[in-house]
C-alpha cells in the first residue's frame, strides 16, 4: 500500500501533540513587551542590535537555485538588504529588499523581501539581513538538491496556547536537523487577524525557519477576522511571498515547487470562504493546476491542501452529515486520478487517516495515496 510513499524516497514525517494546558497569551504578552523593548534600542541606536525579527527563509519554485527571505521590523527601516556568501568565503553578494508597511489588527509592521537567485544547487551559504550599517547575525542556507531528502510536515498549528506547537516545532527540527524544508497544512493560526498569533507561530518555528524554507498553505482560520467573520486573509498574503506561478492575480493562494525528484502543488481550499472576492477561484485554480501538471517533468507528484477530500459524519453534532467525499474531494479527485497524482496529503479535521489508494471514489490498487496528515495545534474535535 505504501509503495508509491516508500518510493518518493522522502522521509515524510506526520508530527502530533495533544491538547495542553491553557494559559492564552502570556508568554505571548512577555515576548511582545521584550521584542518591543528590543527594537526601540536597536532603532535608536541605544543597542548595537538591529531592528530586525522573524527572519525567514521561504519557498521558492526551485529551491536548489533560489531562496525569499523576508523579515519584520517594529520601525521603518531604509535601505533594507540581504547579504549572503558561500559558506566560509571573504566575498559574497548584496541584494536590496523590497519594503512594504503592513497595518493589520491595529498594528503595524514594515515586512521586507529580498530574492537570492542563481544559487548553486547543493551548496553550503550563509546570509544575514540589515539595513544602514544594523546587521542581524548570520544564518545558514543550503540549496539541496538530491532525489532523497527529509521533509518535515505539520498539520494545524492554531491554537489557544502555543506553547505546545512551540515545543513540538522546535523538537521535530532538532531531531531533524538535516530535513530540507518544513510544510505547514493550513490553519497555521486559529485567527488570521490576530497579530499576537502570527508572532507566537514565528517563534515557535525558530531557529527552523531562519534556516530552511517554509512552505505554508492556507487554511479557513486564516481567513477569519477578529469577529470571527470571513475576509481576505490579508495577514497570511502578506507574511508569505510565495511563487506566483502563471496566476499573478491570486499571489501567495496557491503554488507548486520542486524537490529532488517529486513536484509539489500547494492548493487552496478556501473557495467558499473567498467567493465574495475571487467568484471564479474555481475554475481558474482548476485551469492553473492543469497546466502546472501538464509541464512538470518530475517523477513524482505531491498534492498538498488543507481541507480534505473525503468527509466523515459528525457524531456529536445535531445536524447529521452523510459520509464519503467532501465538496474538494468531488472537485479534485477527478483531477487528481486524470494527471497521476501520487500522494494526497490534507489536514482541517485534526486527525490521522491513511486512507490507502483510491482512483474513481473507489478502493484501488492505483490512484493517488490519501493520507490525512493529523494535528500540531491544541485544538481537537471529538467524535471524529
Ligand atoms: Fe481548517
Amino acid at each position: 500500500m505504501h509503495k508509491k510513499l516508500i518510493g518518493l524516497a522522502a522521509a515524510i514525517l506526520a508530527a502530533g501533540a495533544l491538547a495542553l494546558s491553557f494559559v492564552p497569551g502570556l508568554a505571548t504578552r512577555r515576548n511582545e513587551i521584550v521584542h518591543k523593548a528590543r527594537s526601540l534600542g536597536a532603532h535608536y541606536n541605544l543597542t548595537s542590535e538591529a531592528d530586525v525579527a522573524f527572519v525567514r527563509q521561504v519557498m521558492t519554485k526551485d529551491p536548489a537555485t533560489s531562496r525569499t527571505i523576508m523579515w519584520q521590523s517594529e520601525y521603518e527601516e531604509n535601505g533594507s538588504l540581504v547579504e549572503y556568501r558561500v559558506k566560509g568565503a571573504k566575498e559574497g553578494e548584496s541584494v536590496p529588499a523590497e519594503n512594504t508597511r503592513f497595518t493589520d489588527d491595529h498594528v503595524t509592521r514594515f515586512l521586507h523581501e529580498a530574492h537570492l537567485t542563481n544559487l548553486k544547487p547543493n551548496t553550503d551559504y550563509e546570509y544575514r539581513v540589515g539595513y544602514g550599517d544594523k546587521r542581524s547575525e548570520w544564518y545558514p542556507l543550503r540549496t539541496w538538491d538530491s532525489p532523497v531528502f527529509t521533509a518535515l510536515i505539520f498539520p494545524d498549528s492554531q491554537s489557544a496556547d502555543y506553547s505546545g506547537w512551540d515545543r513540538l516545532a522546535k523538537k521535530a527540527y532538532a531531531d531533524h536537523p538535516d530535513a530540507a524544508f518544513f510544510v505547514n497544512m493550513g490553519d497555521l493560526v486559529d485567527n488570521g487577524e490576530q497579530h499576537s498569533q502570527w508572532d507566537a507561530w514565528f517563534s515557535a518555528v525558530s531557529p527552523m525557519i531562519e534556516r530552511i524554507p517554509a512552505a505554508p498553505i492556507m487554511g479557513n482560520h486564516e481567513t477569519y477576522n477578529m469577529e470571527w467573520k470571513v475576509r481576505r486573509p490579508e495577514a497570511y498574503l502578506h507574511l508569505f511571498s510565495l511563487p506566483s506561478g502563471d496566476a499573478e492575480h491570486y499571489k501567495n493562494e496557491f503554488y507548486s515547487f520542486d524537490a529532488g525528484d517529486v513536484h509539489f502543488v500547494v492548493l487552496n481550499t478556501q473557495d467558499r470562504e473567498l467567493g465574495p472576492w475571487e467568484p471564479s477561484l474555481t475554475e481558474d485554480q482548476i485551469a492553473w493546476f492543469r497546466q502546472d501538471m501538464a509541464t512538470t517533468r518530475k517523477k513524482w507528484k505531491v498534492v498538498l491542501m488543507h481541507k480534505d477530500p473525503l468527509q466523515y459524519s459528525f457524531a456529536t453534532r445535531p445536524q447529521p452529515r452523510a459520509e464519503g467525499f467532501s465538496e474538494e474531494g468531488r472537485i479534485w479527485m477527478p483531477l487528481f486520478d486524470e494527471y497521476h497524482v501520487d500522494v494526497v496529503l490534507s489536514a482541517h479535521l485534526h486527525t490521522f487517516r491513511d486512507r490507502g489508494h483510491l482512483f474513481g471514489f473507489e478502493r484501488s490498487e492505483t490512484g493517488p495515496l490519501y493520507i490525512l496528515t493529523g494535528i500540531a495545534g491544541d485544538v481537537q474535535y471529538k467524535g471524529l
